[in-house]
């Protein structure tokens, strides 16, 4: 299968192109990085590189939480106006079969239950809770503890910055185009990839870089509030395989099918740091109690679907993972 790879040259998409060439497949990068030319805005350029296409991996994108406020148009232009370049040409050139770069910030926070009133939705944190050291979200009804859950591909979306409400609206644009030419698409939805080559600024998991940055200068690694934010760290090599399988399954024509894209094993930011300490031979992290305003929790995957569905898993465990990740240096750029 011939599949053209937008973003190929970059971290995730630089794995589905080995992973798809290992398989037999035929990857064709297409990313600005590499060819100034090759930009998912250009008409001319995406109906050139879609000739003898049989579907589209779509992994680029501008990525990362922006500076301010003034990047939103480079936002909305690199992935919104970038995806319905790409799918009318997708439309014209009679290409049926898309795999889209989804992510879990369309989600805003995790899920929560309270013990009396079920599945609730606590909004963003207040800042006199965070200064008194109460990092989790309480009841948004009664005040009391909340039990965080995985999230599921149908709770409701909450994007919650301009990078969020352009993943959203690529996957809004990507079930319009399925509607309207009877193609497939299919958002996986990463959760915090990570592993060789991931670029040190993400909103993902950047943390880990920045621990294995201080242990790199013999420094502690800093850990924020109290340690016990719970993320799902997946490893890119299983992300890679997660596009493979989309890419070759048979997946429903005219609609959009989202699967979360999770290891499945929650861990928390502090057990990431004594990971990669220990990988490094120390020093033991410390844990600062500083916070960020805007920072989720907990968030984690039910990635079942995905599993069920596709017939995926991941392989990589997350001692072996990160262990790797202590020993490789970050991309160059
Ligand atoms: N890293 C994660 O944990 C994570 C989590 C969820 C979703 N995602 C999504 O995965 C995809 C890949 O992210 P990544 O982490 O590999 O980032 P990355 O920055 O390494 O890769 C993105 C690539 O897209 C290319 N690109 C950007 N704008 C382009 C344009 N207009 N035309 C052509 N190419 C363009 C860039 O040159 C880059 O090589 C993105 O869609 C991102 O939103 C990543
Ligand atoms: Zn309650």
């Amino acid at each position: 299968m011939r599949v053209l790879v937008t973003g190929g040259a970059g971290f995730i998409g630089s794995h589905v192109v080995e992973a798809l060439r290992a398989r037999g497949h035929e990857p064709v990068v297409f990313d600005v990085r590499t060819d100034p030319t090759a930009d998912v805005r250009s008409p001319d350029a995406v109906r050139g590189a879609l000739s003898g296409v049989d579907s589209v991996c779509h992994q680029a994108a501008m990525v990362g939480l922006g500076a301010s406020f003034a990047d939103a148009p480079e936002y909305v232009s690199r992935n919104d106006l970038g995806t319905a370049v790409l799918l009318a040409a997708m439309a014209e050139a009679g290409v049926r079969r898309l795999v889209l770069a989804g992510s879990m910030v369309v989600y805003g926070e995790g899920r929560y239950a309270c013990a009396r009133h079920g599945v609730v939705r606590p909004g963003p944190r207040a800042v006199t809770d965070l200064a008194a050291g109460r990092f989790d979200p309480a009841c948004p009804v009664c005040g009391a503890d909340l039990e965080p859950g995985p999230v599921g591909e149908d709770a409701p979306v909450d994007p919650r910055n301009v990078y969020a409400t352009t993943k959203l609206a690529q996957e809004h644009l990507a079930a319009a185009w399925a509607r309207s030419t009877g193609g497939s698409a299919v958002s996986l939805r990463y959760h915090n990839v990570y592993g060789p080559g991931m670029p040190r600024d993400t909103p993902y998991a950047g943390v880990a870089s920045f621990f294995r940055s201080a242990l790199a200068r013999g420094e502690a690694p800093r850990v924020f509030e109290d340690g016990r934010q719970r993320r799902d760290f997946v490893h890119v090599r299983d992300v890679a395989a997660a596009n493979v399988a989309a890419l070759t399954a048979e997946p429903a024509a005219g609609a959009l099918t989202a699967y979360n894209t999770g290891s499945g094993t929650p861990h928390t930011v502090g057990e990431t740091a004594r990971a990669l300490a220990a990988a490094y031979g120390g020093p033991d992290p410390v844990v600062t109690g500083e916070y960020r305003l805007g920072d989720v929790r907990h968030i984690t995957a039910d990635s079942s679907r995905l599993r069920a569905e596709l017939g995926w898993k991941p392989e990589v465990a997350f001692e072996d993972g990160m262990r790797e990740f202590a020993s490789a240096g970050p991309r160059g750029d």
